[in-house]
């Protein structure tokens, strides 16, 4: 099987990055795919959610792995991306939010994708430009560099948008279609909140179907 590393970023807090990482890993185990994730945020919010879904899980195989890793200098995040690379299948990796973060390099230009889920709203939009610049910066300096970036706009309520808000939106995903793939829109649903480790509701599938899709074609 082929070997994908993939890496949910931005440095705007709260955008979604941790969920979407797990329904990801949930969403490609569903499919039968081979898939983990390493938990690379000091918060350890994925980390933490298995070892509270073991507990209510007790009875069920752990669908796939999570794996813990600090990141604290450039070598040995080298050396998990190194090893990362002979994992047969899809490896997962829920960033810090601070991505300028010393030792942290390495994971951006290994990586072979970039998910990077944002909101619109305008503070948002703003972090997310320097993200993207950010980005840019560390391509230049690293010419081995290759990943794909995935826009993921996250957490729409498709009532809400006057006709100004709307074209807003259009031309931000303009802007940034001119930097990676912007993917179809991820609703904000009550059930997202439920997101866990171990199981895939219907209600969440349907939610992150259509963009979770679009990536995995654009992944072969
Ligand atoms: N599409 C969605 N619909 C409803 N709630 C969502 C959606 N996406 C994320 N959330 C909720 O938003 C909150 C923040 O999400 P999450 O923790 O995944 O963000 P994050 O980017 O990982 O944050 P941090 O920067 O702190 O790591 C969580 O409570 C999560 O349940
Ligand atoms: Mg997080």
């Amino acid at each position: 099987m082929k070997n994908r590393k993939i890496v949910f970023a931005n440095q705007k807090g709260g955008v979604g990055k941790s969920t979407l990482c797990i329904l990801f890993a949930n969403y490609l185990a569903w499919k039968g795919k081979s898939v983990c994730i390493i938990d690379t945020d000091l918060q350890k919010t994925i980390l933490m959610q298995r070892q509270k879904d073991t507990q209510i899980y007790e009875d069920w195989d752990e669908p796939y792995n999570v794996q813990d890793f600090d990141v604290t200098d450039p070598e040995t995040m080298q050396q998990l991306m190194d090893s990362a690379a002979q994992v047969d299948g899809y490896v997962l990796f829920d960033s810090p939010g601070n991505i300028s973060e010393d030792g942290l390099a390495p994971l951006f230009v290994d990586a072979d994708f970039i998910v990077c889920p944002y909101e619109y709203e305008d503070k948002t939009l703003d972090s997310t430009g320097v993200f993207v610049q950010v980005l840019n910066a560390l391509r230049e300096h690293n010419p081995q560099m290759h990943a794909q970036i995935f826009f993921v706009p996250n957490r729409i309520d498709p009532r809400i948008g006057t006709a100004d808000e709307q074209m807003m939106w259009r031309e931000t995903d303009d802007l940034f279609g001119k930097f990676g793939k912007v993917t179809p829109v991820v609703n904000s649903r009550a059930a997202l909140k439920r997101t866990n480790t171990f199981e895939l509701l219907a209600t969440q599938r349907d939610a992150v179907k259509k963009a979770f899709e679009y990536m995995i074609k654009k992944m072969k």
